[in-house]
């Protein structure tokens, strides 16, 4: 019989700190996907048994690695080893110590970098899945007595356009794929983005975009995407 994760109990996050992105819609939207489409032999279309390694882009608490290292506990094949980075040394630092409160010191790598700078040149062309919640908002929010507002926060601004940071790390990733087999990005994007002109800067880049599932939240959809290569 196929086991699928939907059951499987959720990871402990004792630790949030100020200024660390908290569990939201759009974490969930990715986790309730990969509870429906994780399996003991496919992690979504992928067999399970070929992948191994997967990085957890832009960490936040480590929620997604540390549900990523849980499921592991339960699916035999699923020897895949985690990596989780992010800007913020609060978010590193937080997610360490979600790390340590579900007992699995030391299983996931966390890599403190904005986007692949710090990232040894070992793990070039070395991973099958990357997984981004990415800043997805317009750095320009709001006019308030004529002067505008900036969202100065690395959770939530992606940039003019808000798909700016989300772009400068798909410049960055093929790199960091391993392109020798099909590999996946999931990621977050927002209806409050021009998503046509994001598409397209996607397929100039190489990439079909195909999107899994939408919610609406407040003012916007946020949209889980999947990426493979055209
Ligand atoms: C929307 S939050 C997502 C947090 C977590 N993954 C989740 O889903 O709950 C975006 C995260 O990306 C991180 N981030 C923003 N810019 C980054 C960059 N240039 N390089 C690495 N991480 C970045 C932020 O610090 C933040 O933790």
């Amino acid at each position: 019989m196929v086991k699928n994760i939907k059951s499987f109990s959720d990871p402990i996050i004792p630790y949030t700190f100020n200024g660390v992105y908290p569990l939201s819609d759009d974490t969930y939207l990715i986790l309730d996907y990969f509870k429906k489409n994780v399996n003991e032999n496919f992690f979504d279309e992928l067999p399970i048994t070929t992948i191994r390694k997967i990085l957890d882009m832009g960490t936040g608490t480590g929620i997604i690695a540390l549900f990523l290292q849980e499921i592991k506990k339960y699916l035999s094949k699923f020897t895949t080893k985690i990596f989780a980075s992010d800007i913020s040394d609060a978010a590193i630092r937080c997610a360490t110590l979600n790390e340590r409160s579900n007992n699995y010191k030391d299983n996931i790598t966390f890599i403190k970098s904005n986007l692949f700078r710090k990232f040894p040149p070992s793990l070039q062309h070395s991973f099958d899945i990357i997984i981004f919640n990415p800043p997805y908002l317009p750095s320009i929010s709001r006019k308030e007595n004529n002067l505008i507002r900036r969202r100065n926060d690395s959770n939530w601004d992606g940039g003019e356009r808000g798909f700016e940071v989300f772009i400068e790390f798909i410049n960055q990733v093929k790199d960091f794929l391993n392109t020798k087999q099909k590999f996946y990005i999931y990621y977050i994007s927002s209806s409050s983005t021009d998503l046509s002109q994001l598409n397209d800067e996607l397929e100039t880049r190489g990439f079909q975009n195909r999107i899994l599932n939408t919610s609406h939240v407040f003012f916007e959809d946020i949209i889980l995407n999947r990426l493979e290569e055209l």
